[in-house]
């Protein structure tokens, strides 16, 4: 049976305001992120002063209340500007999608009135931003097999262990930080902890070198004995999973939106191209050979549009989403990997070489297929919650 939600969201037209968001994000990726963003992807260079400029639109904390100095804006204006920022720069929108779905989100949801007012509107301005830290060297798809420990001695957790892959991790300023408080209780043992730079112990470790996302900086995380005080654990103690997990499901409509622009970008670009290279006497985008690649992506990006879409749409209704979310993240991923492959294959030799963007649109999709969760991993939730629905 369809779900009856496709039936009452089947109006397609955006608002006023949701095209007005998209336009500016538009605009803002064309004139301010390509200029620089091949040098970004070489020298993997972080973009600060990009990251300032998105926050002074309201980016960096776009579904955060104006209770907490956010934009107040619903999921859908973020999956619109997430798209068009990676459409250009995938790199800067991870910095964007991190600090908004997986940093502001659980505070905003779980954490004590005090927390919010201290954390919130620093980060919802892009004063500072966060990271995301839940992997670990042994707990990547696995998450619950969580290593690090925080253990209570009086008004403090004595936080100890390390984290892996943590993107903005240099240059993060608050990090929610996951961590055992009860091994014995498995997953339901774990909480979760706002911990900020600079706390004695807390090291940032090293910094990897990517494929892809280059200008995003990756890194590992070392807690030796760091005090974290009571008032910052986020949630009840035990209730980190849950929080990790509920934020994922927002997390991969943000990456659901990003894979979506990596491919539209490519697309752009595939289509621009076409028309303009000459073979055998004519564009390109005249041979039918070119024309079914052009249909195929076309059709295929649209249809992942449509799943982030409704996924942004149905967690707007307050309606649960984690299959929503995970079911656009493994297509639009696919989507993204497979449009910029083709990409490439349209260029020819040009695409190979960094000057036409689309290599690096390659190697900056296939990022989509692994974090917040492999395609793998989103087969599994999809399927958990489709038994889930029936009564398995
Ligand atoms: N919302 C709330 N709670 C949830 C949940 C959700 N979406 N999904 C599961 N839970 C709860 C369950 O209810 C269960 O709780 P109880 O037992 O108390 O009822 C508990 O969590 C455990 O559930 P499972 O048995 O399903 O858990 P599991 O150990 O089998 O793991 C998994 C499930 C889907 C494989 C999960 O481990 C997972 O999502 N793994 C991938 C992790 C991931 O995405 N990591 C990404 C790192 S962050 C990142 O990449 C950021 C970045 O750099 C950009």
């Amino acid at each position: 049976m369809p779900s009856e939600v496709v039936y009452q969201m089947m109006h397609f037209e955006l608002s006023e305001e949701h095209k007005l968001i998209r336009q500016t994000a538009r605009e803002f990726a064309d004139q301010v992120l390509l200029p620089g963003v091949i040098e970004r992807d070489e020298e993997a260079r972080f973009p600060f002063e990009e990251v300032r400029q998105l926050a002074e639109l309201g980016f960096m904390g776009m579904m955060v209340s104006p209770e907490y100095g956010g934009a107040g804006l619903d999921t859908l204006s973020y999956v619109l500007a997430m798209e068009e920022i990676a459409r250009v720069d995938a790199a800067t929108s991870v910095v964007m999608s991190v600090n908004n779905s997986l940093v502001c989100w659980p505070i905003e949801t779980y954490g004590t009135e005090e927390q919010k007012r201290r954390y919130l509107p620093r980060l919802a301005s892009g004063e500072i931003w966060g990271a995301f830290c839940l992997s670990e060297p042994e707990a990547g798809s696995d998450a619950s097999n969580q290593h690090t420990t925080a253990v209570r001695e009086g008004d403090y957790y004595i936080l100890n262990g390390t984290k892996n892959w943590i993107t903005n991790g240099e240059t993060a300023s608050v990090y929610i930080v996951f961590a055992q408080t009860n091994r014995e209780l498995g997953h339901r043992g774990i909480s979760a902890f706002i911990v900020e730079k600079g706390w004695p112990g807390f090291t940032i470790g090293k910094k990897e070198k990517k494929l892809g996302i280059r200008a995003s900086d990756t890194t590992s995380l070392h807690f030796e004995d760091v005090r974290v005080p009571v008032e910052n654990r986020l949630g009840a103690e035990g209730m980190g999973f849950k929080i990790a997990m509920s934020t994922l499901d927002g997390g991969r409509i943000g990456i659901a939106a990003q894979a979506l622009g990596i491919a539209q970008g490519a697309f752009e670009r595939a289509l621009a191209y076409a028309r303009e290279r000459k073979a055998f006497g004519q564009p390109i985008a005249n041979l039918q050979a070119i024309q079914f690649k052009l249909a195929d992506m076309a059709t295929e990006i649209e249809a992942a549009r449509l799943l982030t879409y409704k996924a942004a749409w149905v967690k707007d209704q307050g309606r649960p989403y984690t299959k929503e979310a995970a079911m656009a993240k493994l297509y639009a991923s696919r989507v993204a990997v497979k449009t910029a492959l083709e990409a490439i294959q349209i260029h020819g030799g040009y695409g190979y070489v960094q000057e036409y963007h689309v290599e690096r649109m390659l190697r900056d999709a296939k990022i989509t297929e692994i974090y917040e969760g492999t395609s793998e991993i989103q087969r599994l939730v999809i399927a958990r919650q489709l038994l889930r629905e029936l009564g398995g």
